[in-house]
């Protein structure tokens, strides 16, 4: 496998910003609790604007391998590289800036507090609020130089066959996983039924931020964070064979929280010195003072 640091500015940023990849899901996914429209139908990538979401998952697909994946969270899992508040590790988020289009995007701290809000108008508990509102706070790898594709994208099981329901699976083509015996049939290495805690996921800001706040949250929202960009199994059911009935039972977490992560975003942005204190009580209730990345 290459190493990281051989990767080129390219290889490392296929998109022009990470939010490119979250329009591609809304246009695959336009409303709740529905599978992928047809190919035919979301697919219109030959408008060049498209090219880049292509590339991103030839990437993901290509360099997401097991081996990948461990060495990633050899990395980042021991936490060496930051301490910091949770409202300034949103700041630092902030500074991931999207100059693709000022006029129209909101920054990721505004999405962030749109999800939270959105989930707190229709009165479900504060710690659903709060997962709300930190679900993508992982994407700070983005900030420590991280390839696009290792930060954001569909996330899926490595150590076993690619699920054709992954979105643009003809890329798994590439993945060297993919002709090792070892990893290439249905369980791979794992057992019928397992349970998702035995699966190694494909490596990005999901798996970092569930291991940041394992120790804090309701287990309910440690599946929402953990399993967010999980949509081959929360939209398309493609990894069932691996699940036990408790994920059946926690995944229900996990649907409900995902329109609110697609279908939050508002045009008008949240006035964030308004909502601060709300979500700064918040914090001090679940997480620590201060947490590591
Ligand atoms: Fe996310
Ligand atoms: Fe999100």
């Amino acid at each position: 496998m290459k190493e990281y640091t051989s990767f080129s500015a390219a290889e490392i940023n296929p998109l022009q910003s990470i939010e490119e990849w979250e329009e591609d899901v809304l246009e695959r996914y336009p409303e709740a609790d529905t599978p992928a429209k047809a190919k035919e139908e979301f697919r219109n990538y030959d408008k060049p604007a498209r090219d880049t979401v292509r590339e991103f998952y030839r990437l993901n697909h290509t360099y997401q391998t097991y081996d990948f994946v461990q060495e990633k969270r050899k990395e980042f899992l021991q936490f060496n590289r930051k301490e910091m508040k949770v409202w300034e590790a949103m700041d630092f988020l902030n500074t991931l800036v999207d100059d693709s289009d000022p006029d129209i995007e909101l920054d990721q701290l505004q999405h962030l507090l749109q999800t939270g809000e959105a989930i707190r108008e229709d009165g479900h508990p504060d710690w659903f609020v709060l997962t709300g509102f930190i679900h993508d706070m992982g994407k700070v790898l983005c900030l420590f130089g991280e390839p696009q594709w290792a930060v954001v994208g569909d996330t899926f099981p490595v150590g076993c066959k690619f699920s054709d329901k992954v979105v643009y699976p003809e890329f798994f083509e590439y993945n060297p996983d993919n002709g090792e015996e070892k990893y290439n049939s249905k369980y791979g290495i794992y057992e019928e039924g397992c349970g998702l805690r035995n699966v190694l996921m494909s490596w990005g800001h999901d798996e970092y931020l569930y291991h940041i706040t394992k120790d804090y949250l309701p287990e309910p929202a440690l599946y929402m964070i953990r399993y967010h960009s999980f949509y081959a199994q929360h939209r398309e059911h493609a990894y069932e064979h691996l699940m036990d009935d408790h994920d059946r039972e926690m995944f229900q977490w996990v649907k409900k929280f995902n329109p609110y992560d697609l279908y939050s975003k508002s045009p008008k942005p949240p006035v964030v010195e308004e909502l601060r204190p709300y979500y700064e009580n918040l914090i001090a209730k679940y997480l620590p003072e201060k947490i590591r990345l």
